[in-house]
């Protein structure tokens, strides 16, 4: 049996989303906030307590799944990606305090200077990089979901600080006359604080978070999965690691990182191999789908975006007979056995 519908824009008053209305916005390639509400209108169709979202991205997805009551683990390659999730996904209602503030804006604790020496006269001006420095020093000491909200918020304001919020450019070429790429970075921390504080809530689930390959996920417990890959088709460069590389290594303070140091950017390398970036992956990625019993994946009808998903919808169709929802853009098809 298929099902058609018909697409359905709404917004998020009317999709009961206030909570992921004011998500902490993080300019991030592929985020789906605009079309959260589009989305949460078909997912109220379907039934369904867990859901996995397999490459979480921004965790704006997740978060929604989380705001409608579900059972949510948010997964991305990327630390910095699982390490949003933590704070507001997993974490069931520990926020920063007044005093946590205090400390994490007081003096650099140890002298650490890493991101001081590592990028001088790359991206941000030496006090922003002390800056940095310094709210490691004190965010390394405290309990998990402080830490997680404490980097989170740090990793927001460095990437509204930075033209189009992507670290393939070191100096204010792209600066399109935004006040924040010229406000300190203190300042635009205490601001993500806040934000971030105020994304913490419980919905009463046990919300969960892995940092994994999507190959290397175990399918079964979820009744429900969510796929939005990357879209790039071949030689296309939307490198997630090459654009947030600077996010990247502020999550985990660059540790097991390798930084390529002949690199004007100071990127590092990827240590996945399975970059869903590249058609000629996507008959391994399906065959790791087929595993999973309910998928719902995101798809452009942009034509270059478009054919690496299609191949890899054909492939799964082919391979498991059916596909049990087909979500595009316009029009929405879901199909439904
Ligand atoms: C289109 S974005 C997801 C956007 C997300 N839905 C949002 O709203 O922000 C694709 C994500 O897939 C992740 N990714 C790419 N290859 C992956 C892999 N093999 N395993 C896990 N995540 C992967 C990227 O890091 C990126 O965050």
């Amino acid at each position: 049996m298929a099902i058609m519908l018909e697409p359905k824009f709404t917004n998020f008053e009317e999709q009961k989303l206030p909570r992921t209305a004011v998500y902490p916005r993080l300019r991030y390639m592929g985020s789906k906030y605009k079309i959260i509400p589009y989305l949460s209108s078909i997912l109220s169709n379907i039934p369904f307590e867990s859901a996995l979202d397999a490459f979480a991205g921004s965790g704006v997805v997740a978060y929604s799944l989380k705001e409608m009551g579900k059972q949510v683990v948010a997964n991305d390659f990327l630390h910095f990606s699982s390490t949003i999730a933590r704070a507001v996904i997993e974490n069931p209602g520990v926020i920063l305090s007044g005093e946590d503030l205090q400390l994490l804006l007081s003096p650099n604790k140890d002298g650490r200077n890493f991101i001081q020496s590592t990028f001088e006269n790359l991206y941000f001006p030496l006090e922003d990089h002390q800056f940095l420095d310094s709210v490691w020093s004190h965010a390394e000491g405290l309990p998990m979901y402080k830490r997680e909200l404490a980097l989170s918020a740090l990793c927001l304001a460095a990437a509204r600080k930075q033209p189009r919020g992507v670290f393939t450019i070191t100096d204010l070429r792209y600066d399109d006359g935004r006040r924040n790429l010229h406000l300190p970075l203190r300042e635009l921390f205490v601001q993500a604080v806040k934000e971030y504080n105020n994304a913490v809530f419980d919905n009463g689930k046990a919300n969960g978070v892995m940092c994994a390959d999507v190959f290397s996920i175990d399918p079964s417990g979820f009744d429900l999965v969510y796929f939005d890959p990357p879209y790039a088709p071949p030689k296309d460069d939307a490198d997630y690691i090459k654009r947030y590389h600077f996010l990247e290594g502020l999550s985990r303070y660059w540790r097991d990182v390798k930084i390529m140091e002949n690199t004007k950017t100071k990127k590092s390398r990827s240590g996945i191999h399975h970059l869903l970036t590249n058609g000629r992956y996507v008959r391994p990625c399906v065959n790791c789908l087929l595993d999973f019993s309910t998928v719902l994946l995101f798809c452009h009808i942009v034509p270059t975006r478009f054919r690496v998903r299609k191949k890899f919808m054909n492939y799964y169709v082919r391979q498991k007979g059916m596909l049990r929802f087909i979500l595009c853009r316009i029009p929405i098809r879901l199909v439904h056995m």
